[in-house]
């Protein structure tokens, strides 16, 4: 059952908030401290991100990226794959030296991996200098965290199983001017045989739509151009509430906001995408006709074996009624491959599948085992240097398709969003969500503009401005 935390939980923080400011103030008089946030992970961890910041930055703290500079040193981790974790372990253990030279400083991991009681447990043996260690159902007791922490000598772990909570009113610092992730929902029940991410993240609750309008219009009073919707099966949003706001209402009451912007959203599961969620999309003209919907394999056995609850066939009906219904729409999706006892029959489904498809670009993973889930218990015969060729195969293909696609679109003026500055040239983002190198001052960056696609190699297009909406 979903734990709302109160108002007056979240009030309780208040004292330890100010407990820890003067903690600083004490140790720090002429300088704010300075906190380093590294995350690691999905949009959803970078949205905790930023709300540990926002609380972070009431406490008093400044910012820094780095953190041989910083007195709070905390990693956001990601459980998903093997290799996620390895990275983490890697980096963490890369602090001692930090922590050695400046004993004050106090480091901290939290997110998914740690909600994996086999990590909390090395992280308590193997890494003592880490002083605190929190999971994802706690984020809103933060601040009582860290004043706890900081007061003990060993590690404070607190990492709790819970279906878990939602929490509001928390204060947030974002990472972007202009692109903000709303997350509408957390959690998963869906339980994909390979997947870790429910075990981590507790069970599927959606916010209230009244309280993601809110923040949706304060959002783009800010000035926000790009607001990205999170959930891990965003088209399951309110089920189960009584309020009776399903995803595609709630795309509809954000579409009617006044303004110019841009909604995306992530990630949509295709059993639980329907077609009134494709007809709103084509009848909202503020929502991005660009669809994130991962299928993971073409092969029925594998699907059923992964528990998807869909069907090869489903999943391309799905996607030639949203081709019917808005004809400029463009796919992009995750591909897991060499599944246990997955077959180079079954494996050639999934590159037929992208063949008829014509995805814009894929996301594509080698299946690694999670600890606790069903598939990391699966006979696995096939040899890694062979999911190694079949991963090779899949990404030459795509990068064919996607070459032929970016292809189709020299000689187009496309209406695009100056996003980041790169080494003499700004990288803009089209509708479809590709990426096109333009030449224009970065101090347009969070401005749209119209821009001609003169050249496109592989997938990187090259493109000239015609005109800048300022
Ligand atoms: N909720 C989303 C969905 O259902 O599509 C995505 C969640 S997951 C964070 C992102 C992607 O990681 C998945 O779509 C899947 O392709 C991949 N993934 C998850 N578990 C994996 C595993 N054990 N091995 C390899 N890839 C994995
Ligand atoms: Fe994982 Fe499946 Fe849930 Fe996505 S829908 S987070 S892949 S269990
Ligand atoms: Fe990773 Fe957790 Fe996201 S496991 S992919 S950070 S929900």
């Amino acid at each position: 059952m979903t734990r709302t935390i109160s108002a007056e939980e979240l009030q309780k923080q208040r004292p330890f908030t100010e407990k820890v400011r003067q903690h600083y103030i004490a140790f720090k008089p002429d300088s704010p401290p300075l906190a380093c946030v590294r995350t690691f992970g999905c949009q959803q961890n970078v949205a905790d991100s930023e709300r540990i910041k926002g609380m972070l930055a009431v406490m008093g703290f400044g910012f820094t990226e780095e953190p041989s500079e910083a007195d709070f040193i905390l990693f956001n981790t990601c459980a998903v794959r093997e290799h996620a974790c390895d990275r983490v372990f890697g980096n963490v253990g890369a602090l001692k030296t930090i922590k050695r030279r400046r004993p004050h400083v106090l480091i901290a991991v939290c997110g998914c991996m740690v909600q994996q009681p086999h990590v909390a447990e090395k992280l308590k043996k193997s890494y003592p200098f880490v002083g605190l260690v929190f999971g994802t159902h706690v984020i809103h007791q933060f601040p009582e965290l860290l004043y706890n922490a900081l007061q003990q000598r060993r590690q404070l772990s607190v990492t709790p199983q819970e279906d878990g909570v939602i929490a509001e009113g928390i204060p947030v610092v974002r990472d972007g001017s202009f692109k903000a992730w709303l997350p509408i929902m957390y959690g998963c029940n869906n339980f994909c045989t390979y997947c870790i991410v429910p075990y981590v993240r507790g069970r599927e609750r959606s916010r209230d739509p009244e309280i993601i309008l809110s923040e949706a219009r304060q959002l783009v009073a800010d000035g926000y151009k790009e607001i990205t919707l999170l959930g891990q099966n965003v088209n399951s949003y309110g089920k189960g509430e009584s309020h009776g706001v399903n995803f595609a209402e709630l795309l509809r009451r954000i579409n009617a906001i006044p303004g110019d912007f841009t909604i995306r959203f992530m990630t949509s599961h295709p059993k639980d995408a329907t077609h009134e969620l494709f007809d709103t999309i084509a009848a909202c003209e503020k929502v991005s006709r660009h669809f994130h919907l991962p299928f993971q394999s073409g092969n029925n056995r594998v699907l059923k074996a992964m528990n998807r609850g869909y069907t090869r066939e489903q999943y391309l009906s799905l996607v030639a009624y949203a081709r019917q219904v808005i004809p400029d729409i463009s796919f992009t999706s995750d591909v897991i491959v060499g599944f246990p006892g997955e077959t180079r029959e079954e494996f050639e489904d999934t590159l037929s599948l992208v063949q008829e498809v014509g995805f814009t670009s894929l996301f594509t993973f080698i299946f690694s085992p999670r600890v606790g889930t069903p598939a990391a218990a699966m006979e696995d015969p096939i040899p890694a240097d062979t999911k190694s060729v079949w991963f090779r195969e899949l990404s030459a293909l795509q990068e064919e398709l996607s070459a032929q696609r970016l292809a189709v679109l020299v000689g187009t003026e496309q209406r695009a969003l100056l996003e980041t500055a790169a080494e003499g040239y700004l990288e803009a983002r089209l509708p479809d969500n590709s990426i096109v190198r333009v030449e224009a001052d970065p101090q347009y960056i969070g401005c749209y503009a119209t821009v001609r696609i003169d050249d496109a190699r592989s997938w990187v297009m090259h493109g000239t401005v015609l005109n800048i909406e300022n």
